[in-house]
């Protein structure tokens, strides 16, 4: 596999691959990689012919209070993993090879993707400036990798959301393709900052699946009281030690708008929660049709 960390040199890699008549795809993470953002890999092998990850802790996403010095990086590993799922290229730029100007921060920016409405609720409501943050960095590595196809997680299912509203919006010819949340034995969604988990908090944190599975359960056996369904998960979330819920909503699929009832259902839903563990924050999703 390739290692690249120029846009120069990425740039013209996809470009002689797609004159070669080749499909791409791309992987955008940020390293730390489990077997989740290797599903991605694989779904991106199945649909291309040629597969780029990216690998950059981009700190525009990053709130002053989150976890942007200590998040896992370990490229070495990283690299090592792709290469044996058979990923043609890396591409782990610098700080410097991003942000040439050296702004790290984006209020500093002279240009910021904002996509309106899907990044007001769920996560968006707890964490300003993320999904612009998201939108931004992910806008620059499509027009730096110039990919055919861009595969995402639905463990980040609003981010999924937000990124497909962009492409369509600002006509960007990358088909957004959802991938399916790739879960430990016992339920848990795998995710970078699971390692962050005490064994205490590790021991609690699959209580979040199975919450969202029973609220789920109940709304596809056509629950009508979904507000007192929702207020006993969040307690029990809370009585089985989780230290505080940012949300549990049941949402539109397509808008994330919240249900108040199962009346205004109209493409299908899904429950969504982010509860903490001390100090670190987990999120999932589930369908819920
Ligand atoms: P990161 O958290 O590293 O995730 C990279 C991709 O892996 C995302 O599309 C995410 O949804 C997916 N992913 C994470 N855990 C998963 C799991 N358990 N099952 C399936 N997919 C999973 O998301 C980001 O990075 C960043 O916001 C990024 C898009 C790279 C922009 O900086």
């Amino acid at each position: 596999m390739n290692v690249l960390r120029s846009i120069d040199d990425i740039r013209s890699q996809v470009r002689q691959w797609r004159q070669a008549g080749l499909r791409v795809g791309v992987v955008p993470t940020m390293g730390a990689l489990h077997k989740g953002h290797l599903s991605l890999v694989e779904a991106a092998l199945l649909g291309c012919d040629r597969v780029v990850a990216t690998i950059f802790v981009n700190p525009l996403q990053f709130g002053p209070a989150d976890d942007f010095r200590i998040y896992p990086r370990d490229e070495a590993t990283d690299a090592r993993k792709l290469d044996e799922k058979g990923c043609h290229a890396l591409f782990a730029p610098s700080e410097a090879e991003m942000f040439p100007d050296g702004i790290t921060a984006l209020k500093d920016f002279k240009t910021v993707v904002h996509v309106s409405q899907l990044t007001e609720g769920l996560c968006g409501a707890f964490r300003p400036g993320h999904f612009d943050g998201v939108t931004t960095i992910v806008a620059k590595l499509f027009g730096i990798v110039q990919p055919d196809a861009a595969y995402f997680g639905e463990k980040d299912y609003q981010q999924l959301l937000v990124i497909r509203r962009m492409c369509r919006d600002l006509n960007i010819p990358v088909e957004v393709v959802p991938v399916p949340t790739v879960r430990e034995s016992d339920g848990l969604a795998m995710s970078s900052r699971n390692q962050y988990l005490s064994p205490e908090e590790r021991h609690i944190a699959p209580l979040l699946y199975q919450t969202l599975r029973g609220v789920a359960e109940r709304l596809t056996a056509g629950d009508d009281k979904l507000d007192s369904t929702l207020s006993n998960a969040r307690r029990a979330l809370l009585d089985a030690g989780f230290t505080k819920v940012d949300y549990i909503t049941a949402a539109d699929v397509e808008t994330l708008e919240p249900l108040e009832s199962l009346k205004r259902l109209k493409s299908g839903a899904r429950v969504f929660a982010a509860a903490w563990l001390g100090q670190t924050r987990l999120i999932d999703n589930v369908p819920a049709t």
